[in-house]
């Protein structure tokens, strides 16, 4: 009777922990998908300098296309993550129709509570105070020469390294530096 009592509340315990992390990663999304124009995906990826081994995290991958662009183009590795389920089922689409499926992976997650410390390259498109929010944990997680791109929005008084005009929109580009700022 105490086993069946201590399996039933370790149930109890598991259900409780998995219906805490599907409710977050359900949440509504912080910014609407609007897509960077693919022309735009490829002067972001020219601009960080990609190349072999980098692996790429896009923060709110809508469709995709920046991952999979980076693995076609370039044949690195990539993830995307997007709190929206419908934006995950299109991306993993869109990498099988671009024959990218093995180097691209697509997580459900928020991306505030996403982790990303493998990346050697982090692109955004989200929003200025979404930007700001993110800083101090892009210091936190990343390593010192990481590259951040972000298609039209820069980051408050983080000042970037580069700025590009690219068919109509602004680029900005930032390297992690050796020694890490907090605001
Ligand atoms: C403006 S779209 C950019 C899509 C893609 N990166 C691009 O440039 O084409 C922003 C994406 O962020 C996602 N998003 C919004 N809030 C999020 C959050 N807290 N965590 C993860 N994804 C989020 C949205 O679902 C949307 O797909």
């Amino acid at each position: 009777m105490r086993t069946y009592a201590l399996i039933a509340s370790a149930l109890f315990v598991a259900c409780g922990a998995w219906a805490a992390v599907a409710k977050d990663a359900e949440r509504t999304p912080d910014v609407i998908y609007v897509p960077t124009p693919q022309e735009v995906v490829e002067d972001m990826l020219r601009l960080v300098n990609v190349k072999r081994g980098d692996v790429l995290y896009d923060l709110g991958s809508g469709d995709g296309r920046i991952p999979v662009t980076a693995a076609r183009l370039y044949g690195i590795r990539a993830v995307g993550i997007d709190i929206d389920p419908e934006r995950i089922r299109e991306a993993k689409a869109n990498a099988r129709k671009n024959g990218v499926a093995k180097l691209v992976e697509f997580r459900q997650q928020d991306l505030f509570k996403s982790d990303f410390r493998e990346a050697t390259v982090v692109t955004l498109y989200l929003l200025p105070d979404l930007n700001t929010k993110l800083y101090p944990q892009l210091m936190e997680q990343l390593k010192p020469g990481t590259r951040v791109v972000s298609h039209q929005f820069d980051m408050g008084t983080w000042r970037p390294d580069k700025r590009l005009d690219s068919h109509g929109r602004t680029v900005y580009f930032w390297v992690i530096p050796e020694a890490k700022r907090s605001r």
